[in-house]
């Protein structure tokens, strides 16, 4: 696991994609001509680390992957919710934490650190705001990557007013004297700092602010043991259903002063992978073919038609699923292969693999995850001779 880890850190852009025919097809985020801007600060949110914010952001070009792209953080913004009532869907999750976030504030005490994982796309970071928002507390945010040495991640927990929150993203691909230097921030609120070198090197206790650590992450099962048992709250996200995912549109369509039928928000739910932030970009593209082809309205029919266009299957697959599948079926007789073998004949990174297109393939009974590899599965065979035709 250490190797792994490790092997993340030096890799760097998980995600970065070599630019294919198909984000040609796509087209590239010209498209939706929104201009990459700083990390908005708004009164209760402020930005440390703006590098860190904008390390996150990945220059994927697929339509419907969950990664965020460069460029939407202004937009999203904008669609983001800020409270629980705006928040649609993870029922339990949100019970239990809005159940925590009171008991906290009852006690005037930091809420208790929180660990929340799933794929990209599903509403960590909008959580991890809505829970300082619920708190009124100030939250700051950064991520594993950008927490380089010791001293950064000392400049950031120095800085933490009381019971105020500190957001890392990609918490799993912190280095592992960082997150070791946590342990004790974490858990009696106290780091060590060293000054001087040598033999004149001392260390001085430092005492923090009490402070509630939210961790996110698309890989929880990379964390150590130790790391994930001082978070005293963990959960984990998943996929949206499709009359939640439409709620989320159909709000998303009003702040964006588009007009949408119910029947619509379904057909752009039904193919948006269970996921609000490709519910969200699939919102967005489609809203430019109503406007150039149709009245401005967004209907089923206007909204099968663009995401026909896009390429985005009525499963809320694009080429690049298929291409996967059909991989598998065609060269490896339905499987098992192995992620090594597949990441090698996509020309795609296996944690790409794992993390952005894995996830809803078996969720939806399209993959099958043995001990020797992936198998696809005979729906999965069904849809690729469907989509033949
Ligand atoms: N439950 C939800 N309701 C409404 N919008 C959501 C929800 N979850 C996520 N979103 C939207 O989807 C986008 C991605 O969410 P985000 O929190 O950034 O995901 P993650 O951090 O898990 O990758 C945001 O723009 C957010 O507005
Ligand atoms: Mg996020």
């Amino acid at each position: 696991m250490e190797t792994l880890k490790n092997k993340k850190k030096s890799t760097g852009g998980r995600y970065t994609r070599e630019l294919s025919a198909e984000a040609e097809l796509f087209g590239t985020d010209s498209l939706l001509a929104v201009p990459e801007t700083a990390p908005v600060k708004t009164s209760a949110v402020s930005s440390v680390a703006s590098s860190a914010v904008s390390s996150a952001v990945s220059s994927a070009e697929r339509v419907i992957d969950g990664e965020r792209r460069e460029g939407e953080l202004t937009w999203e913004h904008g669609l983001r919710p800020q409270r629980f009532e705006d928040f649609p869907g993870q029922d339990r999750v949100k019970e239990k934490i809005k159940v925590f976030v009171e008991a906290a504030k009852g006690r005037g005490e930091p809420l208790d650190h929180v660990l929340l994982s799933g794929p990209p796309g599903l509403g960590k970071t909008t959580l991890a705001h809505i829970i300082a928002h619920a708190m009124g507390v100030e939250i700051k945010t950064t991520s594993g990557p950008a927490l380089d040495k010791k001293g950064d991640l000392a400049a950031v927990l120095t800085s933490l007013k009381p019971n105020s929150i500190l957001f890392i993203d990609e918490i799993h691909r912190l280095q592992t004297v960082v997150e070791e230097y946590l342990y004790s921030a974490m858990e009696d609120y106290y780091i060590d700092i060293v000054t001087g070198d040598g033999l004149g090197a001392r260390s001085m206790k430092f005492t923090l602010a009490p402070f509630t650590l939210i961790g996110a992450t698309t890989r929880a099962g990379l964390l150590n043991a130790p790391f994930r048992d001082r978070f005293g709250i963990v959960e984990r996200l998943s996929f949206y259903d499709k009359a939640t995912l439409a709620q989320i549109i159909t709000r998303s369509a009003s702040l964006l002063t588009t007009k949408i039928t119910a029947e619509g928000a379904l057909e752009i739910a039904k193919r948006s992978r269970g996921t609000p932030r490709v519910a969200n970009r699939l919102l967005k593209r489609v809203r430019d073919y109503a406007q150039v082809r149709s009245d401005g309205t967004i209907d089923a029919k206007l909204a099968s038609y663009a995401l026909d266009q896009l390429e985005v299957d009525h499963l809320g697959l694009d080429d690049m699923d298929r291409k996967m599948l059909t991989l598998i079926n065609d060269k490896f007789a339905g499987g098992p292969v192995g992620i090594e073998t597949l990441s090698a004949a996509l020309a795609e990174e296996k944690d790409t693999l794992e993390e952005v297109y894995e996830p809803f393939l078996i969720q939806e009974g399209l993959i099958q995850k043995t001990p020797r590899g992936r198998m696809i599965t005979a729906l999965a065979k069904a849809h690729l001779e469907e989509m033949k035709l």
